[in-house]
């Protein structure tokens, strides 16, 4: 190990580093890899740091989480998250959690959410025909915000509730200075941070309240929703989530699933509404299932081949989750290269989509790829939008079914139009969304 040298690279301004290059230019790791090739160095966010781009590269990590590395957030974040949320918890604590945590995430727990997401899912749809034109990536964000609130936390509109806006002053303190003052960003998050605490505490003792009964009727009431399932939910030792706990496991569930989705189903909107063609054949297959059963449900859900692909297309196309930052616990060598301790390493989902080994022509937003079985295999480690390994998104089939129900629903009774004048280009950070909102006219299709 002592003969090996760090990546190429520069680690640039003492602290500040490319910090701001990173952030502002969306072609940075691009740019960086044409010079350096798949590995180099660099400064952000006050850390050595060094990118590792490519299918081998996720599969190297994935597959030594825990070994060579261990989660790594701002400050801010650690502080706004808490000790115990899943995000945070490394070892042992985390894989107990994440089976205890992963049955709220099950195909009957889904199941059991389905019609709230259908009911909130057409409520939003007559909302939108009614304004007739409207800035839609807000719109969208309430209705992911009523989706997670209702399944979560048993909480209806919550967007229109006093948990929506601490939970938007919450999450604009995340990547903040940790400089906890009551005018600062970072001080009223922690002050948002105590009172979804409060409001959580509260819906947490109601449920198990409920769960306490035991009669049928309390039973029904609380199988659809995520804190009723958690509240019940044991780990190999018969041990349940403490009331602390729990609100910091199911505040990190609103905040992984809240914006990722908002994203992704705008980035299908956009998308569809650039490429008619995909539109039309998705909108084809709708009408083909509705002759034979007209219903949205479990079943017919699986018998989407087509919007399948859309969807997978559209995160590959734009991964609501650019990469993810991890911490180096010891010194390791990796293609030749010394990466020492204590620094930081980042995985590269948008890179990985767009590899030319896997994907021909990637800049080029085609569903059919993903018809084409042949290169699966090629693809597991280049296909990366939830991330991988033992640190994969927990809500991955929550997000798949949220968005094809979305999907479905849009397609068989509705239409939507681009504005003109508006910039369709996207801000990448912190996840991709079009400049201007995403300006339509939305209307019923008969
Ligand atoms: C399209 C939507 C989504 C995308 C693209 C996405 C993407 C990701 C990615 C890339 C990671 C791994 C980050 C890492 O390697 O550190 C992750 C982790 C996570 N996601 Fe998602 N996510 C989505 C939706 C959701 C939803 C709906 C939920 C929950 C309701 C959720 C809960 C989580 C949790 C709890 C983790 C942390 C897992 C752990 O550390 O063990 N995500 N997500």
């Amino acid at each position: 190990m002592e003969n090996l040298q760090t990546p190429q690279g520069e680690l640039g301004l003492p602290i500040i580093g490319e910090t701001l290059n990173f952030l502002l230019d969306p072609n940075y790791a691009l740019k960086k890899k044409q010079q350096y090739g798949n590995v180099f160095k660099t400064r952000i966010f006050g850390s050595p740091s060094v990118f590792m781009i490519g299918a081998e590269a996720n599969q190297f990590i994935f597959a030594n989480e825990n070994k060579y590395f261990d989660v790594n957030w701002p400050a801010s974040t650690k502080a706004l998250l808490g000790n115990m949320s899943l995000a945070m918890q490394s070892g042992h604590t985390h894989t107990s959690r994440r089976k205890l945590m992963v049955q709220a995430f099950q195909p009957r727990a889904l199941a059991s959410y389905t019609p709230e997401i259908i009911s909130i899912t057409a409520q939003y749809f007559q909302r939108w025909e009614q304004m007739g034109t409207l800035t839609w990536y807000g719109e969208i964000r309430d209705y992911t915000f009523d989706v997670a609130s209702k399944t979560l936390v048993n909480t209806s509109d919550g967007s229109q509730t006093k948990l929506s806006k601490y939970f938007y002053d919450w999450a604009d303190g995340l990547f903040s200075i940790p400089l906890q003052l009551p005018w600062t960003k970072f001080g009223k998050a922690m002050q948002a941070r105590k009172q979804i605490r409060e409001l959580l505490g509260e819906t947490i003792q109601a449920r198990q309240q409920l769960l306490d009964r035991g009669d049928q009727f309390s039973k029904e009431a609380i199988a659809k929703d995520a804190i009723a399932i958690l509240l019940n939910a044991e780990d190999e030792q018969g041990h349940k989530l403490s009331l602390d706990e729990l609100k910091d496991q199911i505040l990190v569930l609103l905040f992984a699933g809240h914006e990722t989705l908002t994203s992704a189903i705008a980035s299908f909107c956009l998308l569809l509404a650039q490429h008619p063609d995909v539109c039309d054949r998705a909108r084809a297959e709708q009408m083909e299932l509705i002759q034979s059963n007209s219903e949205i449900n479990a079943d017919t859900l699986k018998q989407m081949p087509y919007l399948d692909a859309v969807m997978k297309e559209v995160l590959r196309f734009v991964p609501p989750v650019g990469g993810a930052f991890r911490k180096t616990k010891e010194d390791f060598e990796y293609k030749g290269f010394l990466i020492p301790q204590g620094w930081t390493v980042i995985y590269q989902i948008n890179q990985s989509h767009q590899d030319e080994a896997v994907y021909s022509d990637p800049d080029t937003f085609n569903p059919d790829r993903f018809l084409e079985n042949t290169n699966d295999r090629a693809k597991l480690f280049s296909y990366v939008p939830f991330g991988g390994g033992m640190r994969e998104c927990l809500g991955k089939e929550y997000a798949r079914l949220e968005m094809k129900i979305f999907g479905a629903m849009l397609l068989r009774q509705y239409r939507w139009e681009l504005l003109p004048n508006q910039n369709l280009s996207l801000i990448k950070v912190p996840t991709p969304h079009p400049r201007d909102g995403l300006k339509v006219r939305f209307y019923c299709d008969h």
